[in-house]
């Protein structure tokens, strides 16, 4: 088989961009993206797309219309293709056994039962979805379970790594592409069909393949890793603020290490984004499952860390503000869980602003690219609070910076745009109530220039130096 049409099952975060590189660098392969939400398919056909990703309007301008189709007919796209990604998402499960830990596979088993209902000839059909070790075996199942006569399917992980704000450079400039399969003459050629689409763009070396178990756990791994190191460094974190020592200046000391080297060492309020949390409790669940409770545990110290640095920080603030925050205003510079994306997911502005809102605070909100109504909705959900309308009422979104400062007795910083570092602070500093506090969630601004300005300033993994006339103020109850 060569490919020459492929369907992807999902028009997310995944599915859209990665669908999109593919159809730029290879133009004579006809690509399909498909879902089940028209409002989905409609904003990836219009003007603005659903999702904000440095460098993805171009790539869509470019090949939309070309190659490159957004559509809600699942049903020829999936007839027509050769190869069909299954990126719908993989949420953690809310009700049932494995609740709040274990993985929901109802998407990916509904794209399955789709492919097999719709299917008239042989497919590659490749799990992109992060899913569980093992999950390939359940998706044969159902296809093989309804599978017509001479219809044959391979079955393939190929993982995705992409980080959002950066999707589109991380998947032409893949440090990896995985692909796991079957070590038949089958599944040997079904792999070499899919190595065969990234070498439009991927260097052949860097195409790894592994057996299909290899491949689902390799994911888990990366990302469980990878949030083990921000956990490791924000535990770090709480010690230096404790001792006088600066985190930054230990992240760069430990990471000049080449063992260890210098990335994803970014003390912050912990860290956020749909996927760490949930994959790291999929990988949880597994070992539970497993029988390996020494295992299990190890990785969900690595979630508890995450949860304690966001209320560690949380707290801070509160206590800073004299221990109440009630019938204050506070300002939330930054609402998406990292910069350039527009991705609330996990976010710990949540946390934060939950924390704030259950304590009586009201909250000013500016983020440069989450919309209003997503602010809304998230500090409204159900999970989040119980009445709804207090909390309307209690949060208002600005559309710039400088507006929602405003007579407020704080900011605290929780995203790390980078507009963040060059606002007018003398100009914030002049409309804010004093005195006026600043809480750097991310360690990106200029501290001395703040202090110097008359803020109060807090960060994470630093002490700072506060000025001398206000040391009185606080007591015992304001840790400075
Ligand atoms: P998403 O929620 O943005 O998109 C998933 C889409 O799938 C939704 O639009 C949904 O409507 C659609 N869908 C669900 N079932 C469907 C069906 N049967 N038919 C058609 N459409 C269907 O999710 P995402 O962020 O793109 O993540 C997808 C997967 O990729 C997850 O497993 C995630 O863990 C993994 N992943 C995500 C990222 C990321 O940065 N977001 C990176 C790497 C891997
Ligand atoms: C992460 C991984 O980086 C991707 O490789 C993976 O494909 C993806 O998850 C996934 O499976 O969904 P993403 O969550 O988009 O990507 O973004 P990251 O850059 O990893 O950041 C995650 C969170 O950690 C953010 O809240 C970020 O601010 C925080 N972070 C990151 C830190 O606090 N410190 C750091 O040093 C790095």
């Amino acid at each position: 088989m060569v490919v020459k049409k492929i369907c992807c099952v999902g028009a997310g975060y995944v599915g859209g961009p990665t669908c999109s590189v593919i159809a730029l660098k290879c133009p004579e392969i006809h690509v399909t993206v498909v879902d089940l939400s028209k409002s989905r398919i409609d904003q990836w056909n219009s003007d603005k797309l659903p999702i904000y990703e440095p460098g993805l309007d171009e790539i869509v301008k470019q090949c939309r219309g070309r190659n490159l189709f957004f559509s809600t007919d699942i049903e020829t796209a999936i007839l027509e293709a050769d190869l069909i990604f299954i990126s719908v998402n993989t949420p953690t499960k809310t009700i049932g056994n494995g609740k709040g830990r274990a993985p929901d596979l109802k998407y990916v088993e509904g794209a399955a039962r789709m492919i097999a209902e719709i299917a008239q000839s042989d497919k590659i059909v490749v799990e992109k979805s992060t899913v569980p070790v093992r999950a390939a075996e359940s998706i044969l199942k159902i296809l093989s379970a309804n599978q017509k006569p001479g219809v044959s399917y391979q079955i393939l992980s190929n993982p995705e790594f992409l980080a959002e704000g950066t999707a589109i450079n991380d998947l032409i400039n893949a440090d990896r592409v995985l692909i796991g399969g079957e070590e038949s003459p089958k599944g040997k050629a079904a792999i070499e069909e899919l190595c065969g689409i990234y070498e439009h763009w991927i260097p052949r070396e860097k195409i790894f393949t592994t057996n299909t178990w290899s491949s689902e756990l390799s994911k888990l791994a990366a990302n469980a890793m990878l949030a083990q190191r921000i956990s490791s460094i924000n535990s770090l974190s709480a010690v230096c603020e404790a001792t006088g020592a600066d985190v930054s200046e230990v992240a760069t000391a430990v990471g000049l290490d080449s063992r260890i080297g210098s990335k994803f060492l970014q003390a912050s309020i912990g860290f956020g984004g749909s996927c760490f949390q949930k994959d790291i409790l999929n990988l949880v669940y597994i070992c539970e499952c497993l029988n390996l409770p020494e295992v299990a545990a190890y990785w969900q110290q690595v979630v508890d860390m995450n949860e304690y640095q966001k209320s560690r920080f949380t707290a801070k603030v509160i206590q800073s503000l004299f221990n109440t925050v009630s019938g204050k205003t506070v300002t939330i510079l930054g609402f998406a869980f990292k910069k350039n994306t527009g991705d609330t997911r996990e976010t710990p502005a949540i946390h934060v602003a939950k924390t704030l809102l259950d304590e009586g605070a009201t909250l000013k909100i500016y983020d440069p690219k989450v919309e209003e109504d997503q602010i809304y909705y998230d500090l409204t959900h159900p999970a989040v609070c119980e009445s709804p309308e207090t909390v309307k009422k209690a949060i208002s979104v600005y559309h710039d910076a400088y507006s929602a400062c405003e007579n407020s007795h704080a900011i605290v910083l929780c995203t790390e745009w980078d507009e963040f570092k060059t606002l007018d602070y003398h100009k914030i500093y002049h409309v804010m109530m004093k005195p006026a506090y600043v809480f750097d969630g991310r360690k990106i601004l200029d501290h001395q220039t703040l202090i110097d300005i008359g803020f109060h300033v807090q960060t994470i993994g630093k002490t700072l130096q506060r000025p001398l006339l206000t040391r009185f103020c606080g007591g015992n109850t304001c840790m400075h």
